[in-house]
């Protein structure tokens, strides 16, 4: 037999201790992260790693997808793409009381007609979901939820996830499964992020979920990879050479192959056991590093689970519980206003820091004067604070059996807390305003903040901190001076050097080329978000277009009431207005879209269409693509600008409402025809 030369023996053995420290790097992974129980230092990790790395830049035929050194690398051009999922991923019903449960657990009952069953309860996570294909044990896909059919591509942020195997524990792994769970972001480390962020002078992320959603849409991996997410599995999609009997069964497998399963998950017999499953955690949440917003009760046997099945969009096996909102009373040191970039002044209530929902509160606010008249809360007062999952902490109202003697009904301050303008309220408006558009500072700097913020030009780097230290060196009155800003003024800021001025820079540039809609969002024009925006770029191409048109015109626009209509018109006849427009041009920033790509014939151009009913020929999804893709929009709710309805078979209360106004109804034929098919 011919012996092997050096270099092939040398490249035989690195292959094996390859093999060998990726398979120890993994299962230490697995001990560190999912079990928390590490069995070796980080430094005899990082080792392990400086070998496998030392190897693999010597024989970089050896690097494979998989490997853990590959964790970080650049992002494949497919990151974001579509991904239609092998199966649906569906959402949950929910219950929000104990009856509805067991108005559930009946329903169940009934389905499976003298079965028992047994359920596994899971901890409803607040996380972000998400889909793993692994093949052949290999993780080749991670993707989002998206619609529940296609999601998007994440697959290089979350190889970043440590928790995350990247190729399954087992020597006998299916040919395909689809893992499902929630990728969280910890509760702690959230905190301490956000801490951050906001010394920094960015925006803090409102909560954990939005956090991991956030961490997960990076276009960088190195940022996901900074980040520390998890995930915990709670359900598969495809499955391909592998069963389960059970969910239970699912679930130890996963734990088996190397997945992460949490350990909060029971099984329970009967509903009785379930509720107190349910009472235990709805005390004891916050307890967790995770953020939950509930339970998820599960019929466990697989066969139960097909005799039950699904509707179109949830399993009647499942059902999701959700936990009330939370209280607690906290102490009202102070109730002040503030002045939104409006020019909207709001009180809001000034608390000793409060712990609710899992977060830290010490601002909540009160919406308006009469608001905070009616429920009579005031200074000294002890107060009942409310929040309900991820929404704007509430006050509900005194506790008026704690209130000191010597309290006062609070009013509302006549001058503006920022410029002392006199605050001015109008007829029938339920909010005071500041006018004083141009001098107020608290107005111009939530302006800047608004006009740079993700839902409009998205200026990353100018938050609040720069942008009140711009606001102090007299550079800003409105947004328009930002492009105004040179290199030198910016060396001034606070902790700004070289490479946070060069940072700015490019991103103020970057955001003179931004589509339309940004620039139209981020004018402070009353009702103008970012979805009205869209409406109104798409439908009028040009600034100089829209600030044209009259209120009728604008008013003609699908989707645009008489009243936003109106108020656009407005904006656009103030001649201090007109000037930020001019400012903005002759500082280069684009002022209109292209138009969009001719097509071929548009033969509903113009139109605004309803569908109702089922079709014959044509499932929803694809007469709504051809009728825009023919020029027309397509209406969920029938109004008098509805140009016609198609209604199919069984069609619901839009076709009365149509028959109500006069609308023309067209069948199924009818639309084809219309379309030149
Ligand atoms: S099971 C067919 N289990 O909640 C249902 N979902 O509101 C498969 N979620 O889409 C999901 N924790 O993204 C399941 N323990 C858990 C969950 C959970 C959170 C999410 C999931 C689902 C959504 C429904």
């Amino acid at each position: 037999m011919k012996e092997a030369k050096p270099e092939e023996r040398k490249l035989a053995e690195a292959e094996l201790r390859v093999e060998e420290l990726r398979e120890l790097v993994n299962h230490h992974m697995y001990r560190y992260h999912v079990l928390d129980d590490p069995e070796v230092s980080d430094a005899e990790y990082d080792e392990l790693i400086r070998e496998l790395r030392a190897l693999e830049d010597e024989f970089p035929e050896l690097i494979t997808p998989d490997s853990p050194t590959q964790r970080v690398g650049a992002a494949p051009a497919e990151l974001f793409r579509p991904v239609p999922h092998r199966a649906p991923m569906l959402s949950l019903d929910n219950a929000f009381s104990e009856d509805e449960l067991r108005a559930w657990g009946a329903r169940v009952d009934r389905g499976l007609a003298g079965a028992t069953p047994a359920f596994v309860c899971e901890l409803k996570i607040d996380g972000v979901a998400c889909a793993l294909t692994y093949e052949d044990g290999v993780l080749t896909v991670a993707a989002t939820r998206g619609d529940g059919r296609v999601g998007e591509d994440i697959t290089a942020n979350v190889r970043t996830l440590r928790s995350i195997p990247r190729r399954l524990d087992t020597d006998d792994p299916p040919s395909v499964i689809e893992v499902r769970g929630e990728v969280y972001f910890p509760v702690k480390a959230f905190e301490e992020l956000n801490v951050r962020l906001t010394e920094a002078g960015e925006r803090p992320f409102a909560n954990p979920r939005n956090g991991a959603a956030g961490s997960l849409r990076q276009k960088d991996a190195k940022i996901t990879a900074s980040r520390p997410l998890r995930m915990w599995v709670h359900s598969f999609g495809a499955a391909e050479d592998i069963t389960f009997d059970s969910h239970s069964d699912f679930l130890a497998w996963s734990e088996k192959v190397g997945l992460p399963v949490p350990p909060t998950t029971r099984r329970t017999k009967n509903l009785k056991e379930v509720l107190t499953f349910l009472r235990r955690w709805e005390k004891t949440r916050h307890s967790l590093d995770w953020e939950i917003d509930g339970a998820v009760i599960k019929v466990d046997d697989a066969k139960l689970r097909r005799r039950l099945g699904s509707t179109s969009h949830a399993p009647r096996w499942a059902i999701a519980y959700k936990f009330p909102p939370e209280e607690r009373t906290a102490l009202l040191k102070s109730i002040e206003v503030h002045t939104g970039r409006t020019g909207k002044v709001t009180p809001f209530a000034v608390l000793e820091p409060v712990f609710v929902g899992g977060v830290t509160i010490t601002n909540a606010t009160l919406h308006n004067e009469d608001e905070t008249r009616r429920k009579d809360v005031r200074k000294g007062d002890t107060v009942i604070v409310r929040r309900a999952g991820d929404v704007i902490p509430e006050i509900v109202g005194p506790v008026i059996a704690k209130r000191p003697k010597s309290t006062r009904r609070w009013k509302m301050p006549k001058k503006c807390p920022s410029c002392g303008t006199e605050l001015v309220r109008r007829e029938g408006e339920a909010d005071w305003r500041c006018p004083n558009k141009t001098g107020c500072p608290d107005q111009s700097v939530e302006w800047l903040f608004h006009f740079a913020g993700r839902g409009a030009m998205d200026i990353e780097g100018l938050g609040y901190k720069t942008g009140i230290a711009l606001l102090n060196m007299g550079l800003i009155k409105d947004p328009a001076d930002i492009y105004g800003v040179t290199d030198e003024q910016m060396a001034e800021l606070d902790g700004f050097a070289t490479k946070s001025i060069e940072n700015l820079r490019r991103a103020i540039d970057a955001s003179k080329d931004r589509p339309l809609w940004r620039l139209l969002a981020g004018l402070n024009i009353r009702h103008v978000g970012s979805h009205v925006a869209q409406v109104l770029a798409s439908a009028f191409l040009t600034v100089d277009a829209l600030a044209g048109a009259s209120a009728d015109e604008i008013d003609a626009v699908p989707e645009i009431g008489p009243e936003v209509a109106a108020t656009v018109a407005a904006w656009f006849d103030d001649p201090d207005n007109l000037a930020l427009i001019e400012k903005l041009r002759a500082a280069g920033v684009r002022l209109e879209d292209e138009p969009p790509p001719d097509e071929g014939p548009k033969p509903l151009e113009g139109k605004t269409i309803v569908l109702t009913g089922g079709l014959d020929t044509l499932s929803r999804d694809e007469a709504t693509k051809l009728a825009q893709r023919a020029g027309a929009r397509v209406s969920s709710s029938v109004s008098k600008k509805t140009d016609f309805v198609v209604a199919g078979e069984n069609p619901g209360s839009k076709h009365d409402q149509a028959v109500k106004f006069g609308v023309e109804i067209v069948d199924e034929q009818e639309l084809l025809r219309r379309l030149g098919r």
